[in-house]
């Protein structure tokens, strides 16, 4: 099978880089088929936030390049890419992003609305399946951290995209809690068969992933099955 995504040799320079000489990406390479779970491991400043943001079509390329289900995502220009995120993509960040004046309920049904299906009902029901039923109309101030980012779980499955991007999605969590909700966000992916990256700087997200992925300097330099690695 085709793979649905594909780096190209991505190289990113951001403007404040010419004095360093580096790059945040120097050549990244990967390719990822339809339903895997991928752990994107590196240390801080290795890249992983940029190749996400780059995948997302947030932020653009020096160099390289991205196809999404055998399509240039730089050629599907600014609105393209804007409709393919509200589409087909769905982004868990660290600080979980949520909207703060929306109630949980409602920064779910804005992905819904922005996915063109306004259907509150699958609103309500993603929130069930992240276990925050009766949590619908708190604000994200009235709830832990743990279920804030159950809701922006909730945000990103509910429009059933076909790739979900994490970065660092437990890196705000204590350990337990972090546990908890990587299991959650796995469980949803495998239940939908969706794809999933996701960054981490922590080797422990990867006992339940498919594959991982090793960047170091803005180069992929490793890649294992992860049965090779211990839990
Ligand atoms: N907006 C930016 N402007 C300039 N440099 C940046 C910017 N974002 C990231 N960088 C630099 O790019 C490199 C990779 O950063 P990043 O992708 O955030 O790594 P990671 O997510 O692995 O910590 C770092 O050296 C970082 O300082
Ligand atoms: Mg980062």
């Amino acid at each position: 099978m085709d793979p649905i995504i594909r780096v190209i040799d991505l190289w990113k320079e951001y403007p404040t880089d010419g004095d360093k000489g580096t790059a945040a990406l120097r050549g990244a390479r990967l390719e990822v088929r339809s339903g895997e779970i991928i752990a994107l491991l590196g240390k801080s400043g290795s890249g992983k936030t940029t190749l996400l943001n780059l995948l997302a079509g947030i932020d653009r390329p020096t160099k390289g390049r991205i196809e999404v289900e055998g399509r240039d995502l730089e050629a599907m220009g600014e609105k393209g890419r804007t409709q393919w995120r509200r589409l087909r993509l769905g982004f868990i960040f660290q600080f979980f992003n949520l909207l703060p004046t929306l109630t949980a309920f409602e920064n779910v049904f804005l992905s819904l609305e922005l996915a063109g299906r306004p259907d509150p009902q699958l609103a309500v029901q993603a929130l069930r399946d992240v276990g925050l039923e009766g949590k619908d109309h708190r604000y994200p101030h009235e709830l832990s951290g743990g279920e804030q980012q159950r809701v922006a779980i909730a945000r990103a499955i509910v429009k059933q995209p076909l790739l979900i991007l994490a970065d660092e999605p437990t890196g705000n969590l204590d350990t337990q809690t972090g546990r908890q909700v990587l299991d959650l966000l796995v469980e949803q992916c495998r239940r939908a068969s969706t794809t999933m990256i996701m960054a981490s700087h922590a080797a422990s997200t990867r006992r339940c992933c498919d594959r991982i992925v090793r960047i170091v300097d803005g180069a992929i330099v490793e890649e294992a099955p992860a049965v090779d690695f211990e839990p």
